[in-house]
């Protein structure tokens, strides 16, 4: 599974790349917002920050606007993957520049017929978002489920990009189903390596060494 961060926070992105676990970087309007800073800007840092897929989202809603707000982002580094909204006007931007070699990411997905459909257009990935999903009663996994049984069913390309993701059991239930991808706060990826019993097995064998009196180097 991929681990994507969902964040603009160039400091977070930074020192989560240093792990070696980040495969790329998901933003969208909210959290450039959150940035306080120039989208063309933060999104160029971004790309310069790590090697894989860096999604930036237009914010136009006609599909001439948003390829040429996507013409304009392209030019901000090799790893931009254009995320365009899962309308049928994002889906015809998504389809030609999917046909012009362009990774899209298409957002705002809340139905496994949405998802087919962003296949159907040539999305390098889907964003199904399982947090606002659980957040209004629906069992947002099960939404990944389908997508996983749909796009296996045709061999689809387009990778399952788990979004709106808010705890490690999210990435959990993802990764026994199959997705491709989890894109994610950078508190839920830290927080897929805590666990008490591991602190506490930690100090336990420190104690223990301590009194041996012995050091390794
Ligand atoms: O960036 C797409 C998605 O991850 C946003 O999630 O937390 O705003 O529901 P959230």
């Amino acid at each position: 599974m991929k681990f994507f961060v969902d964040t603009a926070d160039t400091a977070e992105i930074e020192a989560l790349s240093r792990t070696g676990l980040l495969d790329g970087v998901t933003t969208n309007p909210s959290l450039i917002a959150k940035s306080g800073r120039n989208f063309l800007e933060v999104i160029a840092e971004i790309a310069r920050l790590v090697d894989g897929p860096v999604s930036a989202e237009v914010v136009a809603t006609g599909a001439d606007d948003m390829l040429r707000e996507a013409a304009k982002l392209l030019t901000l580094g090799d790893n931009i993957t254009i995320k365009v909204p899962l309308t049928m006007d994002g889906l015809r931007a998504c389809k030609t520049l999917s046909d012009d070699g362009v990774m899209v990411n298409v957002t705002l997905c809340f139905s496994a017929t949405q998802a087919l459909l962003a296949a159907k257009a040539g999305a390098a990935f889907i964003s199904p978002f399982v947090g606002r999903h659980d957040d209004v009663g629906f069992d947002g996994m099960s939404l990944i489920q389908d997508i996983r049984i749909i796009y296996d069913n045709y061999a689809f390309d387009t990778e399952i990009l788990v979004a709106s993701v808010r705890h490690p059991v999210h990435v959990l239930q993802a990764a026994k189903i199959g997705a491709d991808v989890c894109t994610m706060p950078p508190a839920v990826i830290r927080a897929l390596a805590n666990h008490p019993l591991t602190d506490r097995g930690l100090e336990g064998f420190s104690a223990d060494w301590a009194k041996t009196g012995q050091s390794i180097l």
